[in-house]
């Protein structure tokens, strides 16, 4: 799909707590969870959603934004160093795929975090995300196995880094 000559305006903002039941919503659609794969271990269990958010807003290293299209909360994009080295993952809400908002989200959010390399860690069948990744520069970097929450089992998974 060219999704080059769609006019959205996307654009980031700090993320803050009236986004939360939003991106809980997001974060809920069954088809995206099986796209992620790696997801919490119940996606419906707002209390468990909730811890993670609060440890996400009060992590000063984190960086944070919530991605918005024509003013709506589309999603969100967070890098993090909770396992040794900066990764990236983000998260568009259903109504919003295949316009080009996770590109140009993830376009922008490079622009702000000029930490490298990055790393993204991606199911290998997300293909989606593979794409969105590789049009961000990001190059394939590793594989390997691990077990999948949302699939109940172990998933192939492909490391890309943007050096
Ligand atoms: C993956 C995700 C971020 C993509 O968001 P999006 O805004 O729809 O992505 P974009 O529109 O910017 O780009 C998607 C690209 O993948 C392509 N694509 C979409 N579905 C595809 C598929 N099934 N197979 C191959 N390519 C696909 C699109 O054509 C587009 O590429 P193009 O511009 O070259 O045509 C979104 O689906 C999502 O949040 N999914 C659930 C959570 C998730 O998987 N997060 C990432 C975890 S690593």
């Amino acid at each position: 799909m060219d999704t080059s000559n769609i006019n959205l305006n996307i654009e980031l903002r700090e993320t803050t707590a009236d986004d939360l039941p939003i991106f809980f919503e997001q974060e809920l659609d069954p088809v995206a969870i099986e796209m992620a794969a790696f997801t919490a271990k119940d996606p419906s269990d707002r209390q468990a959603f909730d811890a993670h958010w609060a440890k996400v807003m009060a992590d000063q290293g984190i960086t944070l934004r919530t991605i918005l299209c024509d003013g709506q909360v589309a999603g969100s994009v967070v890098c993090h160093s909770w396992d040794g080295e900066p990764e990236l993952s983000y998260w568009i809400g259903k109504e919003f795929w295949g316009k080009g908002v996770a590109t140009r989200a993830l376009a922008l959010f490079l622009e702000l975090l000029t930490t490298r390399p990055l790393l993204a860690r991606v199911a290998k069948d997300n293909l989606a995300s593979i794409r969105v990744l590789e049009k961000n520069g990001f190059e394939l970097a590793g594989e390997g196995v691990w077990f999948s929450n949302a699939r109940g089992k172990d998933v192939e998974e492909l490391a890309y880094k943007l050096k």
